[in-house]
């Protein structure tokens, strides 16, 4: 089917091109006769102004590129989905690019959408990202990197603070009265992990406990690695009481595998989990967690990318740095405890 152009307008309104023109970009005033046939032939043909040529035109696609690292992750879909509603509310589409914790596919999206020339980038790595990010600002593309900090200063960040969030998820452990406490890691070479990691070391120095290394497990973020982890972690001898696991799909998975050895949570064992995604509150039983603040990433990540697009920042980068907050539910109690 012939695409309808502005050419067809003007015959069909009975005016000039040019003044079609004005009424759909709103660059000059049309006096409201001649606005009103422009808007009656624009609605008879079904026009759709040309995304592409209205680009070149405006130097802008107002569009926002988005590379997550694992779309099935619930803590990914709640961040893209606040992201898409702020780029949404100041005008952008945002193309969403699932990099699946593949660092290649990861190239390719960047590659994606250096070519949409889209207008900027909000960057969750899946790791070996480096090469990417230099790849988007040698095209003039701005870029705002959230969750998971990168080794370059050339950027805006919007991070977590994970090592104070490890540290209160641990201590929470500790103040129930447990002192085995294990813990399943997400992928160590990501800095969320490492750091949650570090605060979970720190809460256990504090108290003169020592670290043990068998009670440390490594997950890649997924359900299934947290049951598997948590199963290696019930055949040892010396049982834990309790586990922080960092992230909650872990943790729902880890609660999986208690259950299937006759655990009770929080009983036999306490958990703790990471994110608090929206099914959190919904296992049975709720899952004690650390919340992290979806709307405030969202909303720094897409406000601070709208200024560098809009050149309205200062030069140097910025590094904004969120809290977290422990919720406690039902996953967690004294230990001793017994099911009254
Ligand atoms: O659940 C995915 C994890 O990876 C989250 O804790 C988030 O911080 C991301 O880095």
């Amino acid at each position: 089917m012939k695409r309808v152009t502005i050419k067809d307008v003007a015959i069909e309104a009975g005016v000039s091109v040019t003044t079609v023109s004005h009424v759909i970009n709103e660059t000059r005033y049309v006096n409201p006769d001649t606005k009103l046939k422009v808007q009656n032939a624009l609605e008879k043909l079904g026009y759709r102004p040309n995304s592409v040529a209205r680009s070149l035109r405006m130097g802008t696609t107002k569009t926002i590129g988005l590379i997550v690292p694992d779309a099935s992750n619930l803590f990914f879909a709640e961040v893209a989905r606040k992201i898409e509603d702020f780029g949404y509310q100041q005008g952008y589409s945002v193309i969403l690019g699932n990099s699946d914790n593949d660092s290649d596919k990861q190239t390719n999206y960047i590659n994606t959408l250096i070519a949409k020339q889209v207008d900027g980038v909000i960057f969750i790595s899946a790791g070996g990202e480096v090469q990417d990010l230099q790849q988007l600002l040698g095209n003039n593309i701005p870029v705002v990197v959230a969750d998971r900090d990168v080794p370059l200063e050339m950027v805006d960040v919007v991070l977590l603070d994970n090592e104070k969030a490890g540290y209160d998820a641990t201590h929470h452990l500790l103040n129930l009265g447990h002192e085995c406490i294990a813990c399943i890691t997400g992928p160590n070479d990501l800095s969320p992990s490492m750091l949650r990691v570090e605060g979970y070391r720190r809460a256990l120095s504090e108290r003169g406990i020592a670290f043990r290394e068998d009670l440390i497990k490594a997950g890649d973020f997924r359900f299934k690695s947290g049951e598997v982890a948590m199963r290696e972690l019930l055949k040892q001898s010396c049982r834990p009481t309790a586990v922080f696991i960092l992230n909650d799909m872990m943790a729902i998975g880890a609660m999986t595998a208690a259950r299937k050895e006759g655990l009770s949570v929080p009983y036999d064992l306490s958990v703790v989990g990471f994110d608090d995604i929206e099914i959190a509150s919904a296992v049975i039983p709720a899952l004690t967690t650390i919340a992290q603040p979806f709307d405030k990433l969202a909303e720094s990540a897409t406000s601070l990318l709208i200024e560098r697009m809009k050149g309205e920042s200062t030069q140097e980068k910025k590094r904004i740095i969120l809290d977290a907050t422990l919720v406690v539910r039902e996953s967690t109690c004294q230990r001793g405890s017994v099911d009254a």
